[in-house]
């Protein structure tokens, strides 16, 4: 038996890259045909960072990172090599974020437009904030092996929390900065007489919302969750790789001393636990 609702997974999981890719493709159209390219040089162009490294990093990169663990092809891979896949895809998004708010604030600076004035500006940069120090406690509680049990166990309701809330959060930020932009941008003829570029970049920002709805669905889909590592050991095939197409048979273990942030999943899936949240 393979994943619970593996089809409607997989569609799900299509439907967000798909929807990403077409977002990157847009906010690069965007740039490039509607505005001035991409540059350095403290004008419009290095401006124009800011979105695309957002889109393709801090958007794109983020939700990935976030659905990693439920990709049930991965389910024979060690939960180590899952963690250093879903952590080095969360650094690197942080690191296009950073680049991209360098970019704005050389910008503003370079312009002598003030920083910092917006709503825009201060919800993205607690989101960027947020961010990092998710990154670090992340990594300090779940990467490095002195950390104990019961703390990896206890906070790991927290660690999906505030990833999701901080995902959900930078694509509201990013709506603000769209907004923002293209009232600024557009003069002749202005935003509400809704000239080409408005409607193409209105269609991004509702490519971003869908984006983030989709990945928010898969990551809250109980049933879809990485087994704990006491699950796929107990299958007699885990070793040869197909771990991930013999889980009916496994569910129903029910502790696991040795996955202390796994997710109570096999309790979750015989329907004694309703939350989200993981329990041992
Ligand atoms: C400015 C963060 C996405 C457009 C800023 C500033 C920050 C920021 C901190 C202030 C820079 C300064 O004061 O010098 C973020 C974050 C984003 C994001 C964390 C992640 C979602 C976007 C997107 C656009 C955008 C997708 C679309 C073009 C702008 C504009 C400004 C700006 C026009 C200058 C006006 C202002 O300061 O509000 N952004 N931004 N931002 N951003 Fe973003
Ligand atoms: C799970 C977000 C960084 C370790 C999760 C989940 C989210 C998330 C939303 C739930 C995924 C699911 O239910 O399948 C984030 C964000 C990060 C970040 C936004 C960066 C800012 C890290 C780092 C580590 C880490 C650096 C260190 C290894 C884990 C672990 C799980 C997890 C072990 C549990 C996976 C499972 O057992 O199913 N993270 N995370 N995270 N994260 Fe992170």
């Amino acid at each position: 038996m393979a994943m619970e609702n593996f089809k409607q997974f997989l569609f799900a999981l299509s439907a967000a890259v798909s929807v990403g890719f077409v977002s990157i493709i847009f906010v690069l159209r965007w740039v490039f045909y509607f505005k001035e390219g991409l540059a350095w040089d403290g004008g419009f162009a290095e401006f124009n960072w800011h979105p695309v490294l957002i889109v393709t990093g801090f958007i794109f990169m983020q939700g990935i990172a976030i659905v990693v663990y439920r990709l049930p092809w991965t389910w024979k891979c060690s939960k180590l090599m899952m963690k250093f896949i879903h952590a080095g895809l969360n650094i690197l998004a942080f690191i296009f974020a950073v680049i991209s708010l360098v970019a704005v604030f050389d910008f503003h600076n370079a312009q002598i437009i003030p920083n910092m004035y917006s709503l825009h500006s201060w919800v993205g940069l607690a989101a960027v904030i947020l961010y990092s120090l998710q990154l670090v406690l992340g990594v300090c509680i779940y990467l490095i092996p002195i950390t104990p049990i019961y703390l990896r166990a206890a906070f790991m309701p927290l660690h999906v929390y505030s990833g999701l809330f901080i995902f959900a959060s930078v694509i509201a930020t990013a709506l603000m900065g769209i907004t923002e932009k293209l009232i600024f941008g557009l003069k002749y003829p202005k935003y509400k007489d809704s000239p080409p570029e408005a409607n193409f970049v209105n269609v991004l920002g509702v490519l971003i919302v869908v984006f983030g709805a989709i990945i928010l669905w898969i990551a809250t889909r109980p049933s879809w969750k990485r087994p704990s590592e006491q699950v796929l050991r107990s299958l007699p095939t885990y070793r040869d790789g197909s771990a991930g197409t013999k889980m009916g048979t496994a569910l129903s273990q029910q502790t696991d001393p040795i996955d202390p942030e796994g997710n109570g999943d096999a309790r979750r899936r015989s329907g004694k636990l309703e939350d989200s949240g993981q329990v041992n």
